[in-house]
């Protein structure tokens, strides 16, 4: 038997702009989708056992098989002659927005290649898990895959002419603590990009403006989370971050409510994260305190919230 691992994540600035090559700054979180594969039955057989928002499973089995079909084909595994048996579990609730999808293709792409002993260096896992993300994001930037994959606070930009994408890992003076509020909707990343792009090309005159300002976004941000570790800063960059996002139309009133009531208990900052459209939204909540206060507002009107940390150096 084969088993592995992938990262959940947030992306705290620069979802869909990364698409086009806009840089973003995504953090890995410390939950998991952890996968098992053995060798036996007929066909491949997915069990699915993780937990998180109702309809999630069903709604992206479609999507799911083909992933895996094609991280097959990456892998040169020959679909005829095999049977797979594939198990998902793990502590990362499938909520949209927070990379259930890219941890769990990382996490069946580890298990896999143990259980056909071979040894694959965490770059080619994320080739393939990029492969794999084509199924559920159809034209995907690679940010979610690569925090799952290597885990961190991490610097991407793609590489629009195929080159390598930018990788790079930023060090922050310590952790600072999150929160990610779930709206319960489930949506599909793959409509919300192919959306921005149609409407992109619409409307030149709109966009190329807002895709500049969320490239200077990014920059600030860098600065302010390396060099200045101002974290008030980072936050008001969070919500113009969000106002963007308003903008190119992939916000929706449950994730505003949730940015709002965010704010309202004290957050530095709050902005959806991912692709939008329901899923959830992050919000900075530097100390315990309030990290704890902002959660438990949503918590209290039946929200699902996860409470983490960015910049944690082992993931
Ligand atoms: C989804 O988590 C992030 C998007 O920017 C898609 C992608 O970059 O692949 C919406």
């Amino acid at each position: 038997m084969g088993r592995g691992s992938g990262f959940g994540k947030a992306i705290l600035f620069g979802e869909h702009f990364v698409v086009h090559g806009v840089p973003g700054i995504v953090s890995a979180i410390d939950l998991t989708v952890d996968a098992e594969v053995k060798r036996n039955g007929k066909g491949i057989s997915v069990r699915d056992e993780r937990k998180g928002s109702k309809g999630y499973t069903e709604r992206k089995k479609t999507q799911q098989q083909e992933s895996i079909k094609r991280m097959l084909e990456t892998m040169e595994i020959n679909l005829e002659k095999i049977s797979l048996e594939i198990w998902l579990g793990g502590n990362l609730p499938v909520f949209s927005g927070i990379g259930a999808s890219a941890a769990s293709s990382v996490a069946i792409a580890r298990a896999i290649a143990e259980e056909f002993e071979m040894s694959l260096p965490d770059e080619r896992i994320n080739e393939i898990a990029y492969e794999a993300e084509k199924a559920y994001a159809g034209t995907p930037s690679g940010i979610d895959n690569t925090a799952a994959t290597y885990g961190g606070l991490i610097w991407f930009r793609k590489n629009l002419s195929g080159g390598p994408n930018t990788i790079e890992r930023l060090n922050i003076k310590e952790p600072v603590e999150i929160i990610i509020g779930n709206t319960g909707v489930v949506a599909d990343t793959k409509k919300m990009v192919a959306g921005v792009a149609e409407r992109k090309k619409k409307n030149p005159k709109k966009y190329d403006p807002l895709f500049k300002e969320a490239e200077r976004l990014a920059f600030e941000a860098r600065k302010a989370l390396e060099e200045q570790f101002d974290l008030r800063k980072v936050g008001k960059l969070m919500n113009e971050n969000h106002r963007l996002l308003q903008e190119v139309e992939v916000s929706c009133k449950e994730l505003d409510y949730l940015v709002n009531s965010a704010r309202e208990q004290g957050a530095f900052g709050a902005k959806l994260t991912g692709g939008g459209g329901g899923g959830c939204m992050v919000a900075l909540t530097p100390g315990k305190e309030l990290q704890d206060a902002v959660a438990a507002t949503m918590e209290k009107e039946g929200f699902k919230v996860l409470r983490t940390k960015i910049g944690i150096q082992k993931i």
